[in-house]
């Protein structure tokens, strides 16, 4: 097994690891096969809120390979568990220049009851050549209910990017989800006990919004969290029990969990997974790949953090020509912490999920390439692909990475 190494040189300042075979480890690890599967302590444990590089030896059985895993874990950018990762980060084995996940804008410290600002809410616009990235203070028992009036628009005009508050009008109520269709921001939102939650599109240059839909049969949606539309103008979106469960800020659910299809040109809507059983627990993140016809859904347990949650990304077929439109699901990844939250595609079928610690890659055969990992501490929560750069949104840094790779979406 090569055991690929990375030091950090001069040029790491630009954004780029240069090899040194042989010298310590940083920037990209190659965990190797024996260790992966066989832990190399006797006794050790790591429970689902917790990162890869935090699992505990137990009764003091660390020992020299435990403990430098662990540390080469920690130190690394990128973990690579599949060749197919190097592709990915754009170096050719040993050899080349790895890129640097740069954080570029500083979130300011949330409030005392949550550490958790932004959510899977965050879209390109070629109109403005900026991105936005929703957020929301979920308001917790004893807090208000009124929702942040702003959202966070990071402008690609200049570099490194200007990211600063901007006031969308009429405001979005806890806007969770978002994605670029047509001109238009389209961001999902959770609703509060006054204000249904649904679909409102924003015009990214005047920042006005317009809601587009906000019912089924007279029936408010529990929780909208996150959305993605096709090129026939068809959108997908998850619907869970986030703000009744959690943050006790929706009216008692009258629909079950699930993911929803609105066909906006005729306003044909139908939940197609979840209500009468089905996989999802909180249906969570979706996202499309590039031809469109695979759809990925995340899925969230009780809690974020639970450990029997089915943390896990279903695949659907999509076929909006003919039969049913949505067949499915198929197990296509379980992901081994927290759950996953923002999923991306890449143009050639890669699906990225925000993790506790990073982002977990895999190829479109489910199989999983690596790691990218976010700053010690922090946790990723969506990203979005402007060209070859991947904007990654923790909870505390936006972070840039420059990959081998472009998003699904073409603008
Ligand atoms: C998970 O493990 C971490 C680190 O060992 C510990 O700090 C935390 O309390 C554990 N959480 C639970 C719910 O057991
Ligand atoms: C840690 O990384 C170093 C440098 O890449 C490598 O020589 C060593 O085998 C690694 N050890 C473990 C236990 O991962
Ligand atoms: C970048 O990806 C392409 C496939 O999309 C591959 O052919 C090429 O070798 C990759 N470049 C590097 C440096 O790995
Ligand atoms: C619900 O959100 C709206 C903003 O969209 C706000 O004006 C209203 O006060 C909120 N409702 C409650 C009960 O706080």
């Amino acid at each position: 097994m090569v055991t690929t190494s990375f030091v950090a040189s001069a040029a790491a300042v630009t954004g780029c690891w240069v090899v040194h075979a042989a010298a310590a480890s940083s920037g990209v690890f190659d965990v190797p096969l024996e260790l992966r599967n066989v832990y190399p302590a006797a006794n050790f444990n790591r429970n689902v809120s917790t990162r890869y590089w935090q699992t505990t030896v137990l009764d003091g059985h660390s020992n020299e390979d435990s403990l430098a895993l662990s540390q080469n874990l920690t130190d690394a950018s990128f973990i690579v568990l599949d060749q197919g990762m190097y592709e990915l980060i754009g170096i050719d084995g040993k050899n080349g220049c790895a890129p640097s996940v740069e954080p570029i804008f500083d979130f300011p410290p949330g409030p005392s009851y949550t550490n958790r600002l932004t959510h899977d809410g965050i879209a390109y616009s070629p109109e403005c050549n900026c991105i936005f990235l929703g957020e929301l203070y979920p308001p917790n028992e004893g807090f208000s209910m009124i929702p942040i009036p702003w959202i966070w628009r990071i402008n690609l005009n200049s570099n490194p990017p200007k990211t600063e508050q901007v006031n969308p009008s009429p405001p979005l109520t806890l806007a969770n989800g978002a994605t670029y269709h047509k001109g238009s921001i389209y961001f999902i939102q959770e609703g509060n006990t006054t204000v249904p939650g649904g679909i409102v599109k924003m015009d990214p240059l005047t920042l006005k919004t317009e809601v587009v839909l906000n019912n089924w049969f007279g029936h408010r949606f529990n929780s909208p969290n996150d959305i993605v539309i096709d090129n026939d103008d068809v959108a997908y979106f998850t619907d869970g029990y986030y703000g009744y469960d959690t943050f006790k800020t929706t009216l008692n659910p009258e629909l079950a969990n699930g993911v929803w299809r609105f066909e906006m040109k005729t306003g044909n809507l139908r939940q197609f997974t979840g209500a009468g059983g089905g996989p999802f627990t909180n249906p969570n993140g979706v996202a499309l790949n590039a031809k469109q016809d695979k759809l990925y859904i995340t899925n969230r347990g009780l809690t974020s953090n639970d450990p029997a949650g089915g943390r896990t990304i279903y695949e659907f077929n999509v076929n909006n020509k003919e039969g049913i439109p949505v067949t499915g699901p198929t197990v296509f990844s379980y992901q081994d912490s927290g759950f996953p939250d923002g999923i991306k595609t890449d143009s050639a079928g890669r699906v990225y999920a925000s993790a506790n610690g990073g982002v977990n890659v895999w190829d479109k055969t489910g199989r999983q390439l690596g790691i990218i990992k976010v700053q010690t501490g922090d946790d990723s929560v969506q990203m979005q692909f402007v060209g070859n750069d991947l904007y990654i949104a923790g909870r505390e840094h936006l972070y840039r990475v420059h990959l081998n790779a472009t998003g699904s979406q073409v603008y």
